[in-house]
């Protein structure tokens, strides 16, 4: 395999995690989760989203999260924003960078911000701008890349035009999600190989759900191509509101596992890590997707059971 050296992943469970929990989770229990994340080297977290709270009441306290939050120098906090009012409030609040949201699919677009594509479009030019006066970066996602839950496939040609658009408006960086859990990795491959060479200095970033536990070998296919940014979910915490059917985010451990596992660094403590999980999962209250908190890392050694000890032992001595 063609791996990288080194992987940056990004946190995106205390967004696209926790804006799909119906139970508002307190102010002081999100800035737990994000200064434990940044105290176990996470380099990227997306911190939160300023969007409308009646569109998503559960992150309804974005400031008080952000003021909240110890920041470690190095580790980059990003806020997600679909409009100028959130590009405004979220360099406010001082975040480092500005994860916009727009979709190759109009439905999800419709169903997610209220906008056509070409609305968004013009809603992120003014995103630009704010970030750039700001100076705060820009990352551009676009959901619903590899297919849609309402209108099903996405044509790539179309993608290419949405991503045509995101960088004539300043984007440096793309993120391609796949919202519900519909890409495979042969589909990463094409549509990878098709877009990088034709935006030549763009960084990319894979946002991958594990619906249909596609996201590692997605994962695996971008790093063939080249990828080395990818978006993952504490615990596989996750789900779109606006999008039937979606589900979690790749889950973080278990991704900083395999990878750790194949020599790829990410420079985080998969330790430490898989306490945050299990601290999660308790403020959750329910069982979370992630394999590695149950199953331990794959160094994880067992006593065998007696009659295989003594088998042993004797064999040893004859
Ligand atoms: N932050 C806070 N409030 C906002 C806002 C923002 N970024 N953008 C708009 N609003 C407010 C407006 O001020 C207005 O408030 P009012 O009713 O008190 O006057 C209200 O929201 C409606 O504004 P409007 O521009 O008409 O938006 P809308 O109702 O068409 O909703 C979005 C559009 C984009 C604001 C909304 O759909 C949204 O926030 N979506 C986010 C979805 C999301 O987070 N999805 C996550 C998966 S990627
Ligand atoms: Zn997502």
């Amino acid at each position: 395999m063609r791996l990288p050296e080194h992987v940056t992943v990004c946190e995106v469970g205390t967004r696209d995690g926790f804006q799909i929990e119906p139970e508002f989770i307190p102010t002081e229990q999100k800035v737990e989760v994000v200064d434990l994340l940044t105290d176990a080297g996470v380099p990227r977290i997306e911190v939160t989203s300023f969007v409308s709270p009646k569109a998503v009441p559960q992150l309804r306290d974005a400031e008080a999260v952000m003021a909240g939050i110890r920041r470690r120098p190095g580790t980059r906090y990003a806020a997600l924003v679909p409009n100028d009012k959130g590009a405004a409030r979220a360099a406010d609040a001082g975040v480092d960078v500005i994860h916009t949201v727009v979709s190759a699919s109009e439905s999800h677009n419709l169903a997610n911000v209220n906008m056509t594509i070409a609305e968004s479009i013009a809603k992120l030019r003014a995103v630009g701008q704010i970030a750039g006066r700001a100076g705060v970066a820009m990352n551009c996602g676009i959901s619903t890349s590899f297919g849609c839950p309402f209108e099903g496939d996405v044509p790539v040609a179309h993608l290419e035009t949405v991503v045509a658009r995101l960088v004539d408006l300043g984007a440096r960086g793309i993120g391609l999600a796949d919202t519900t859990g519909m890409a495979n990795p042969r589909q990463v491959t094409e549509v990878l190989e098709r877009l990088m060479p034709r935006f030549p200095g763009i960084e990319w970033t894979l946002h991958t759900h594990d619906t249909r536990a596609m996201a590692i070998p997605n994962i695996l296919a971008a790093m063939e191509c080249g990828v080395t940014n990818f978006d993952a979910s504490i615990g596989g915490l996750g789900g779109c509101p606006f999008a039937p059917g979606a589900s979690g985010n790749v889950c973080t451990e278990d991704l900083v596992h395999c990878l750790g596992a194949m020599r790829v660094a990410t420079g985080i403590d998969l330790t430490k890590l898989i306490a945050v999980a299990k601290r999660v999962q308790h403020i959750i209250g329910r069982p979370l997707p992630g394999q590695v908190m149950k199953a331990g890392p794959s160094t994880r050694r067992y006593a065998p059971p007696d009659s295989v000890s003594a088998k042993l032992s004797g064999a040893t001595r004859a």
